[in-house]
């Protein structure tokens, strides 16, 4: 597939460039909270890491880092990548309103076949919160 090609014919420098220099890339040992996402169709795989600390003055609580490990495509990677410096510093609840096309254009656009990958980023940071407040609940569970 053409797509698959790395040529700037198809993919933008950003895309290129965290394709092949992916930002905060691994595991959090001692993350606070993960998300991890297949696309069924393909088998791209991404998971996030997130490590979150409590401001004084915030309602809740920002995401002090963010790693990620992820098995897929260029698209996927570099999506993955940027999204890892776009979220640092938001709460969760900012975070999951930043939306598949947020970071498709951060990277500078994505061809046109690979306009879903960019799916992946968005969908594992809402898994991310939900597994948050589930989390959340069962503490408070056995806290009661
Ligand atoms: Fe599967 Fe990119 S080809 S998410």
């Amino acid at each position: 597939m053409p797509d698959d090609n790395l040529s700037s014919q198809y993919y933008s420098a950003i895309a290129i460039e965290h394709f092949q220099n992916p930002r905060n890339v691994g595991e959090i040992v001692d993350s606070d909270v993960e998300g991890q996402v297949v696309n069924p169709v393909c088998g791209d795989e991404v998971k996030f890491f997130f490590r979150l600390r409590k401001n004084k003055d915030a309602q809740e609580r920002v995401i002090e880092s963010v790693s990620f490990q992820a098995s897929g495509c260029p698209a996927t990677i570099a999506t993955s990548s940027i999204a890892t410096e776009m979220l640092i510093g938001l709460s969760l609840s900012e975070a999951s309103q930043l939306t598949r096309l947020d970071y498709a254009e951060a990277v500078g656009g994505l061809p046109k076949s690979k306009q879903h990958c960019s799916v992946l980023a968005e969908a594992v940071v809402q898994q991310a919160v939900t597994n948050l407040r589930l989390k959340d609940q069962s503490s408070m569970k056995e806290t009661t």
